[in-house]
């Protein structure tokens, strides 16, 4: 999970690799380098600096424009967080520059089969890479080079290479990692691994498949396979939301992503409504319907939108489903029924753990949905189908509005398999007019400041509500680092609440009316042993002494709206912080690491 840009055409490379490094910061900023041909003295230079992007601009300030620079933002995995380590690395004689994003995972066996004499400048897997290369230079022409090192490599790449004696190309591969290129009608060729990166100095992209290496020029970009034979690639328009991903008026991306909730909400309603009617591609439905049983596979926040999922087609559509964290199922499959179907639902559609699970169940031949938020990524790309959630660009590493998109396209999936009976697009509508009335008068700046003055927190909710717990506690852990667990409401007195103490706070989600009385029981527990209690809920189910209430909306769809309240929670708790709420410490956007 780390970053990459190149830029070869225009004098202006410097400039294009440093504004696509900031946005794809989200995807790691421990350190950051770059390395660009300087004509004045005709070689390349390389920087590199530990801390955000921001620390290489500086170092780049006295150094002239240029027409060849690729660049890297890193999120470290092998190797700590020093300027060494940090990319671009270079080979032995200097000849060959290079960045990567993933992880070589037999790097050490062909360090000590190919150059065991050498002292690596870095601790890090990469570095390898550009000493292989090299040392194929001797026999090979570059490009046979270079792929003779990629066929030897195991892992995950996308790399990004120069060869100082062919100054104005840049070589690009990809395996795993993703890697798109951009093409302009006015020249310059573009590369970088989030299209986030190629808005505003290329017109169309091709997002590479598996097996790629490119040779990009200035006027063009000529695409091969491993074997050095053309391939034909699938070319997309940078479109108008990529282009307006920008923070506006709002301080952060994710104060931004929460508020545009309402309209997500409102433009899968329109994306799914052929005729007035919510639909669903027949050919998905279909396949669906021949299934007994429906997998839900995901990681993180996708996966609590998973467990929402599965209520949904349990409860409308009368279809058994489970839900599993990837990286467990991608190494422990369960007992399968006889005809599974299988769904991936992935914000970035670039979660190695979800790749690692579809690799896992290939052999099966069975169908696999990808339900994403990026539809050029790679687990749209090799699922058998996918549904965009459209959700627009999420650039907050701490995921919300994709969570409430996710799990609005699969209320309207499970709405499709159905009798049709649920009234989906007025509930979805009515959800997201609620949101709107809430984010208009909402003050949990004062409650997160009153309630969130601890080390720890607590979550607690019965049935969906769980389900919601374990989300907002993960909202709130990931981005104020206070440690936080979400918790089923009937379970804490069978041992963990023996943590709860003086001033602990315990928030209780209430939307189900018949768990309504059961979860304030479970509060009254915690409120003896001196917890300090926040209740969020639902205006029917209110009393006067609870704290945040909703407008009433379905209960299936209640967590979509009391997971606001916990959202700006975890915000405004980093906020009082002051913590940098868009790219919290250790994290990443896409997590393209096992
Ligand atoms: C969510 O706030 C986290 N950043 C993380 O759990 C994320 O949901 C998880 O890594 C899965 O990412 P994906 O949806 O892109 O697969």
């Amino acid at each position: 999970m780390c970053g990459i840009v190149g830029y070869v055409g225009k004098n202006q490379a410097k400039e294009i690799v440093l504004n696509g490094l900031t946005k794809l910061e989200y995807r790691g900023y421990d350190s950051a380098g770059l390395s660009l041909f300087d004509s004045k003295v005709n070689r390349f230079e390389v920087f590199k600096e530990t801390g955000r992007v921001t620390e290489l601009k500086k170092a780049l300030e006295m150094t002239l424009e240029s027409s060849v620079a690729i660049g890297h933002t890193r999120w470290a995995t092998h190797g700590k967080v020093t300027r060494e380590n940090a990319h671009p690395h270079v080979s032995r004689s200097g000849r060959f520059i290079l960045v990567h994003n993933g992880v070589i995972e037999n790097s050490d066996v062909l360090y000590q089969q190919y150059i065991p004499d050498y002292d690596l400048k870095s601790e890090t897997d990469t570095e390898i890479i550009a000493h292989l290369i090299e040392t194929f230079s001797k026999q090979f022409t570059v490009d046979n080079a270079i792929v003779t090192t990629l066929k030897l490599l195991e892992g995950s790449y996308a790399l990004l290479v120069i060869d100082k004696e062919t100054p104005d190309i840049i070589y690009a591969a990809k395996h795993k990692s993703p890697l798109l290129i951009g093409l302009s009608e006015s020249g310059g060729t573009a590369i970088a691994s989030d299209v986030l990166a190629l808005a505003g100095y290329s017109d169309h992209y091709v997002p590479l498949t598996d097996h790629s290496f490119v040779v990009c020029e200035k006027d063009k970009a000529r695409f091969f396979n491993f074997e050095l034979e053309n391939i034909k690639p699938d070319i997309y328009e940078v479109s108008s939301d990529i282009l307006n991903s920008d923070k506006g008026l709002f301080d952060h991306y994710m104060l931004k992503e929460i508020e545009e909730q309402p309209s997500v909400i409102r433009q899968i309603i329109q994306t799914y409504e052929v005729n007035g009617v919510i639909e669903v591609d027949d050919v998905i439905v279909s396949d669906m319907k021949k299934s007994d049983r429906i997998y839900i596979i995901a990681a993180g926040t996708s996966m609590h939108a998973g467990m929402l999922g599965k209520r949904y087609l349990e409860r409308l559509a009368g279809i058994p489903a489970e839900v599993h964290i990837a990286s467990e199922f991608a190494y422990h499959l369960p007992l399968l029924s006889s005809k599974p179907y299988f769904i991936l639902i992935t914000q970035s559609g670039e979660t190695a753990d979800l790749r690692a699970s579809l690799k896992a169940i290939e052999h099966l031949k069975r169908p696999v949905l990808t339900i994403t938020n990026v539809k050029t990524s790679t687990l749209a790309r090799e699922a058998t189908y996918f549904l965009d959630v459209k959700a627009g660009p999420e650039i907050a590493v701490a995921s919300t509005k994709a969570y409430v998109a996710q799990a609005s396209v699969l209320l309207i999936l499970a709405y499709a398999l159905s009798n049709k009976s649920y009234p989906v697009k007025e509930v979805l509508s009515k959800l997201a007019n609620n949101m709107e009335v809430f984010l208009a008068n909402q003050s949990m700046d004062s409650i997160a400041k009153d309630f969130l003055d601890k080390r720890h927190a607590f979550f607690i909710g019965r049935g969906i509500n769980y389900d919601l717990a374990l989300e907002a506690a993960l909202k709130l852990k990931e981005i104020s680092y206070i440690q936080t667990e979400g918790f089923a409401a009937g379970e804490l007195k069978h041992g963990t609440i023996a943590l709860i103490e003086e001033g602990t706070p315990v928030f209780a989600l209430i939307s189900d009316a018949h768990m309504n009385h059961q979860t304030r029981s479970n509060l009254k527990e915690v409120d003896a042993r001196g917890a300090k209690t926040c209740v969020i809920t639902l205006r029917s189910l209110s009393k006067e002494t609870d704290d945040v209430i909703l407008e009433d909306v379905d209960p299936l769809v209640a967590p979509l709206l009391l997971v606001l309240p916990t959202q700006l929670l975890s915000y405004y708790a980093a906020l009082q912080r002051g913590f940098d709420i868009d790219k919290p410490r250790n994290l990443a956007k896409s997590v393209t690491v096992e």
